[in-house]
């Protein structure tokens, strides 16, 4: 089976009303608010497709905080004191027609290189990679930190990763 990514704006003909991951929010997202976000400037949707052009997946890119008070101490040493800049992980679903079969390290892995590249080529500054969970989503929350993804200090559905976590994991200078 072959894969591609494409951004929203590029995409034809594909359905995003049949898309399916199990998750109600994530689905009527990409359904009902994902082409309207994209326009309106509050976020960037890329999509996983097969080569049949069915949709495998699917996840947002935007911009958040951190704030000071939710990044653990060792993360604040010998830097001005202020709430992290971060890109936003809003939305990350796969299909369930293919879930099981480890692609969702690829979803993750197109998301870090478009983020490393909004980093490295000097055009955004941000600190962190941030991803929201919904309340009591225990699912979710296990996905991220297998991920390696960091707990906020308070807030239990939120996590994030530092950017150099995936300039290293990416070998990237
Ligand atoms: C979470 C999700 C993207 C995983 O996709 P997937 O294609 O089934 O996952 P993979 O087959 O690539 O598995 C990746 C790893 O995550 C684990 N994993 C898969 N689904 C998981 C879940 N729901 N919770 C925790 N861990 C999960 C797998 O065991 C696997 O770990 P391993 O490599 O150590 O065996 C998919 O279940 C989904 O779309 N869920 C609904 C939406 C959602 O919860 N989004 C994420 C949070 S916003």
């Amino acid at each position: 089976m072959g894969w591609r990514f494409l951004s929203l704006r590029s995409s034809t003909d594909v359905n995003l009303a049949l898309f399916n991951c199990g998750n109600n929010n994530v689905n009527a997202f990409l359904k009902d608010s994902a082409t309207t976000c994209e326009d309106e400037g509050f976020s960037r949707v890329f999509l996983m497709l097969s080569d049949d052009n069915k949709l495998i997946g699917y996840y947002t890119l935007g911009n958040a905080v951190v704030p000071l008070a939710e990044v653990p101490n060792k993360y604040r040493r010998g830097i001005p004191q202020f709430p992290f800049p971060a890109m936003l992980i809003g939305q990350f679903g796969i299909d369930i027609k293919w879930q099981g079969k480890g692609l969702s390290y690829l979803l993750v892995g197109n998301a870090y290189t478009r983020i490393a590249q909004a980093y490295t080529q000097g055009i955004s500054a941000f600190r962190a990679v941030r991803v929201d969970t919904q309340e009591n989503d225990d699912e979710a929350r296990r996905f991220w930190l297998k991920q390696g993804f960091i707990p906020f200090k308070k807030s239990t559905n939120s996590l994030f990763l530092p950017v150099m976590t995936i300039l290293k994991e990416l070998e990237l200078p």
